[in-house]
């Protein structure tokens, strides 16, 4: 069966995209990557895809007067590329309404936090700021308000009452590196469909057993 075409759209380092191409790399995955594009011309992410031989494209946001001419120039080598599905791993640009109506339920977002708690920039800080002793990350369907649209896999992570934001992110993104190509193998074999706003997952997946309790008495 043919593969569902990815882009992966990053600004950084990059460890999601990793986590996807190490995916990928196993033929029995229902996904390859077609296209990675970052907007950063020196995006540590950018030499993963190049390891990887995955094709890379650099499209820098200060290159274009306005959003519109650089998305309609995203859009344009998304559609080059034969893309299917567009996941964002660490891609720190707002998209516009007209991009994310464009792509509508084939974009898709990966965020630090269990939303829709702790949306935007500096998430561990703020978790931990608020005390909540359970945190997360959360892969969505992306609409044009931030951080938000149809919740599709999220993991449940534990605060230390001792952590901070670089150890607490650590061991999210651990997470995130699991729940990302899980996302994407759900789409890409036909067990996602969205109903009112909500995400369904048909056949696939067993609800898990466990019930995580912090602190453990
Ligand atoms: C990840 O933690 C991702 O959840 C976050 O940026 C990091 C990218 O890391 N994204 C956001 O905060 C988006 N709102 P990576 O480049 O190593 O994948």
């Amino acid at each position: 069966m043919a593969r569902l075409k990815l882009a992966v759209l990053i600004s950084g380092r990059g460890t999601n995209l990793q986590a996807l191409i190490e995916a990928c790399a196993d033929s029995a995955y229902p996904a390859e990557i077609a296209l990675v594009v970052s907007n950063q011309g020196d995006a540590p992410g950018l030499q993963r895809a190049i390891a990887a031989g995955v094709p890379a494209q650099v499209i820098n946001h200060r290159a274009f007067a306005a959003k519109q001419a650089f998305e309609a120039m995203l859009d344009a080598a998304l559609r080059n590329a034969r893309v299917e599905l567009v996941c964002l791993a660490g891609f720190m640009r707002i998209l516009s309404p007209w991009f994310c109506e464009r792509w509508r339920d084939r974009l898709i977002n990966i965020h630090p936090s269990l939303l829709p708690a702790f949306k935007g920039l500096e998430t561990h800080a703020k978790v931990i700021e608020a005390g909540v002793r359970i945190t997360g990350c959360t892969v969505h369907f992306v609409r044009a308000a931030m951080d938000d649209g149809p919740i599709l896999v999220q993991a449940a992570v534990a605060v230390a009452s001792d952590d901070d934001p670089v150890r607490l992110a650590a061991r999210v993104l651990e997470a995130e590196h699991r729940c990302y190509p899980l996302a994407v193998r759900l789409i890409a074999s036909g067990h996602v469909r969205i109903d009112n706003e909500r995400v369904v997952i048909s056949g696939a997946v067993d609800a898990p057993a466990t019930v995580l309790i912090n602190p453990t008495a």
